[in-house]
């Protein structure tokens, strides 16, 4: 127990089992240790440890990690009450009494925080590299389908005819502004509390400077109070998540509905789909729809840690411990949300032709007519009402634009001439596209090849758990 000599029991085994957050923060074992070492060097070099004594504390502490990693010593949440204080426990029975110096100026308060913000540190940049990796996919499946057409929705009714390279690109737009507010939640993770103490600093003369430097922190604190009682960075980084797992749902919805029967324009690998235990026939979408259906766990987490901290007054409060699990679920459910949508559509196949007969002379072409009756010198609102006058026309005859002839066009208004019907040709509709940002297939051929030369030299120099 790192407290206990001013109590005249010690603490009840029930209230020690309730409080206990070591199931939770052992997974910042690896942050506690460093957080550790750099205290141990900064108390070193202001000359309140000697050096020997630093030389034992960090070889204890070195024991304790590997101790760890062999799993020879697994400390017990019975026994602990967090990460803090069983390390602090071990070291007490590896060292003796030097391990006694190690808290000096120092208070569980920072000490948590700083870790924390380590470990979502380097959370991010693991999940930007996740990132990278699944824009790296999406753009080779969209290198591959820069001409294959199909009808772009809005209120899910057929809109105008765009390509499946179009449609990805939007998510690579999507997946950018995630990995911006990643890197903001890391700018905002990027400040070291340590040293600020309990609450109000020390009347040691603890450097802040030194530790944050040494442990790769872009600063420190100026305001010993904010540091040990803000979490703003984790609900940078909860939100982040929840941005970014809303955009994984919606992908993982269209993938659910082009592979419907109904849709018929893309088929999900065996690898990622499941039958059904009474109809032999079925082939499900479960991975993706368990990607979609978990988007709510991320928002409870969301909704979760900003109710801890609400009305929360300064400064430290146990509350605060709660932040924990709400940060590794979302990072454990989003992460693997990432990497098992990057396998979906790296194996997914599409059916190319799929729309190309279908589309031909829908009622999708009837802006691109719009768009040449302007250029006639019709005034917009005109063309509007003619095109639409045409359109109920083939809609009473059952017809489409395919089967309208230049004189039916005529009948309705005489300003149509052949020139007309170039416009009706589906396959040349996509070239057409003059304004930035459109689905032209030539704008999206350079659009690709600029995010490629970006992107494929990051992937490729990254190794983490998402290849
Ligand atoms: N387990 C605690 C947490 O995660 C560590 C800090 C405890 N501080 C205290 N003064 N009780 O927040």
């Amino acid at each position: 127990m790192l407290w206990g000599s001013r109590f005249k029991t010690k603490l009840n085994d029930s209230a020690m089992e309730f409080s206990s957050s070591l199931r939770v923060d052992i997974n910042l074992i690896e942050e506690d240790l460093l957080v550790n070492k750099a205290h141990t060097e900064m108390l070193e070099q202001i000359g309140i440890i000697s050096q020997d004594e630093m030389k034992i504390i960090i070889d204890g502490l070195n024991t304790i990690h590997k101790e760890f990693e062999e799993g020879t010593w697994k400390p017990e949440p019975e026994k602990y009450e967090d990460i803090h204080s069983a390390i602090e426990g071990r070291l007490f029975e590896l060292i003796g009494d030097t391990a006694g110096k190690l808290h000096t100026g120092r208070s569980r308060n920072d000490q948590v925080a700083t870790d924390l913000r380590l470990w979502v540190k380097k959370t991010i940049k693991d999940i930007i590299s996740g990132l990278n990796n699944f824009q790296v996919t999406l753009l080779n499946l969209a290198e591959d389908n820069v001409e294959t057409i199909m009808p772009g929705y809005t209120h899910l009714q057929r809109a105008q005819p765009i390509s499946l390279a179009f449609h990805l690109m939007a998510y690579i737009e999507m997946l950018e502004r995630d990995k911006m507010r990643f890197n903001f939640a890391f700018k905002q993770a990027n400040v070291s509390p340590l040293g600020a103490g309990s609450i109000a600093g020390s009347t040691l003369p603890i450097d802040p400077e030194f530790t944050s430097w040494k442990l790769g922190f872009e600063k420190h604190f100026s305001n010993a109070m904010d540091a040990i009682s803000d979490r703003d960075f984790v609900i940078d980084f909860i939100n982040s998540c929840v941005i970014g797992q809303m955009h994984l749902s919606r992908l993982s919805e269209e993938l659910i509905l082009w592979s419907t029967s109904e849709w018929k324009f893309i088929k999900i690998n065996d690898e990622y789909s499941t039958g059904s235990s009474l109809m032999p026939q079925k082939k499900n979408p479960d991975i993706a729809e368990l990607v979609r259906g978990r988007s709510g766990k991320i928002l409870g987490n969301y909704v979760n840690i900003v109710s801890v901290l609400k009305a929360l007054p300064l400064s430290y409060n146990r509350d605060l411990q709660e932040d924990k699990e709400p940060v590794f679920s979302s990072f454990n459910i989003y992460s693997s949300n990432l990497k098992i949508l990057n396998k979906i559509i790296e194996s997914i196949e599409i059916n190319k032709e799929r729309f190309t007969e279908e589309l031909k002379g829908d009622y999708l072409l009837s802006t691109d007519i719009v768009d040449w009756l302007v250029l006639q010198g019709i005034n917009f609102r005109e063309s509007h009402r003619i095109v639409g006058e045409l359109v109920k026309y083939l809609e009473n005859s059952g017809k489409n634009f395919s089967k309208l002839t230049v004189d039916e066009m005529k009948k309705i208004n005489p300003i149509f001439n052949e020139d007309i019907l170039k416009y009706l040709e589906l396959e040349k509709s996509l070239g057409r596209k003059q304004s930035k940002g459109s689905p032209n297939p030539e704008m999206l051929k350079n659009q690709i090849k600029k995010w490629k030369s970006k992107l494929v030299e990051i992937v490729k120099n990254e190794t983490n758990f998402y290849k």
